[in-house]
């Protein structure tokens, strides 16, 4: 029923019992939510706030999630997936007939080197990562690295540059500030970071030792689609990887280091991984501290004191999966359906939802969202949670929504969440329409009756038709 009939329905017949009519997607609206304000004599619309709640549609929608599982969209820690999860569990108590599990092995003994080395390994063949560079499985998430890869990298007064799209950028800038002269070349604070420039709109500086990016921003959802080429001959790419991390081929000889916090895309946190390029360690400043040296990882593979064992088994146990799901091109193209569904839905709402960033550049990992009505942003989240959606809420500095899809979301739950949010729009916008019908059906009756007695005709009205 379209607006306009419903409005005339409404003034014709208001209380009329024979008059039936059913909406396609029937939204409940118990009397106790229903509140008035009363209409005065002013002769004005006046506003009745109305609050829906959404059918229940669990049993229209696929799911290859077990039922006793959610689909989590969390940042990170996030989502891992169920198959690794299982053979976890299964090799938990005991490691392949090795009468312990991972957590109790000594990580110098024979079983955990042979888990650290296939991780490597398997790494490797995912990125097709070359001999010239080093893969190390570190502490200290990647926030330790903003301070070890200027220290490992520069001298204190060497210049680096940094291309600032996002909060983790800006917070990798101002860390190295104490370790050398970063400068930032190009930010996209002033447009809330949702682009990444064009690599013709910034300069750079000819002796900078690095170009520092962060090729996923996780909080803004910015990623990079190619990448810069340091205009030092002698300079190096860097990037923080660590929310695309895995989720895509990736040229790995066009960077001089890459590095990643495992608990986006591959495995728990507590883990970080570093690739770098040989010929870039040793030359570290005095003051570095013993534990951020790449050198003395390098030399001691990783074992140099205890490394976060089982971190480091589970990310064996996801690039085995990747491998098995026949590699990163394959992943990609899993990564670019679910993000295609998504933000298809997003674009054809009519502006019900917006994400702000540049399509170009869009995210395929991170999706920011946000409502047309803001204030619909708790029921939107609180609908979700009640279908076993969680953790949409988007990061406290931006606000708003984050569905957070990497590569161990299934394709079901992105298409869950995208028949959530048709639904929730529909709900939504038909409310709004009932409103406002309301409003114009209280102006009339204000004209011609008294107000309490039009507030009572209304009040039967939304008895009568089940609103
Ligand atoms: C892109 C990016 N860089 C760095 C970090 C910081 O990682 P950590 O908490 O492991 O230090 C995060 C965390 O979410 C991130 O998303």
């Amino acid at each position: 029923m379209d607006s306009a009939s419903l409005h005339s329905l409404l003034l014709k017949t208001p209380n009329n019992p024979t008059n039936t009519f059913s909406f396609k997607n029937p939204i409940t609206l118990p009397s106790q939510n229903v509140s008035f304000i009363t209409p005065t004599r002013s002769n004005k619309p006046f506003s009745i706030t109305c609050a829906a709640q959404i059918q229940d549609r669990s049993t229209t929608t696929s799911s290859t999630q077990s039922q006793d599982r959610v689909f989590n969209f969390a940042a990170g820690p996030a989502t891992l997936p169920e198959n690794v999860l299982k053979k976890a569990e299964s090799e938990l108590y005991n490691w392949r007939g090795s009468g312990m599990s991972v957590m109790e092995m000594s990580h110098r003994g024979k079983e955990f080197v042979s888990i650290i080395e296939k991780a490597e390994s398997d790494l490797r063949s995912l990125l097709n990562i070359s001999s010239d560079y080093h893969v190390l499985f570190l502490q200290g998430g990647a926030t330790t690295q903003f301070a070890a890869i200027p220290l490992n990298l520069c001298k204190i007064d060497d210049s680096v540059d940094f291309i600032v799209t996002g909060s983790w950028g800006d917070k990798a800038f101002k860390e190295a500030q104490k370790y050398c002269k970063p400068n930032v070349i190009w930010s996209g604070k002033s447009e809330k970071y949702t682009k990444v420039p064009s690599f013709d709109s910034f300069e750079q500086n000819p002796n900078a030792k690095f170009l520092h990016i962060c090729a996923n921003e996780t909080i803004q959802g910015v990623e990079f689609k190619n990448y810069p080429t340091p205009s030092n001959k002698d300079g190096i790419l860097i990037a923080d990887m660590s929310s695309n991390f895995c989720s895509k081929p990736v040229d790995v000889s066009k960077f001089g280091l890459i590095y990643a916090g495992a608990q986006k895309n591959v495995g728990p946190s507590g883990v970080t991984i570093v690739i770098i390029r040989k010929d870039l360690i040793g030359n570290a400043q005095d003051i570095t501290p013993v534990m951020l040296d790449y050198k003395i990882h390098a030399d001691n593979k990783s074992l140099y004191n205890t490394p976060p064992c089982y971190g480091i088994y589970m990310c064996g146990l996801v690039f085995e999966d990747l491998l098995n799901q026949g590699g990163l091109e394959q992943v990609e193209k899993n990564n670019i359906k679910k993000a295609e569904l998504l933000y298809n839905a997003i674009d054809s709402s009519n502006g019900f939802y917006r994400c702000p960033v540049e399509k170009s550049v869009r995210s395929l990992m991170n999706v920011p969202f946000t409502l047309e009505k803001s204030e619909l942003e708790a029921d939107f989240i609180k609908e979700a949670a009640k279908e076993k959606m969680v953790q949409l809420k988007g990061h406290r500095s931006v606000g708003g929504m984050r569905a957070s899809i990497y590569n161990a979301m299934p394709y079901a739950g992105v298409e869950k969440l995208v028949a959530l949010m048709k639904d929730f729009q529909v709900n939504h916008r038909l409310q709004l329409t009932i409103c406002t019908q309301i409003d114009w059906m209280m102006y009339y009756a204000s004209n011609t009756s008294d107000d309490v007695k039009s507030a009572v005709s209304i009040k039967f009205m939304l008895y009568r038709f089940n609103l």
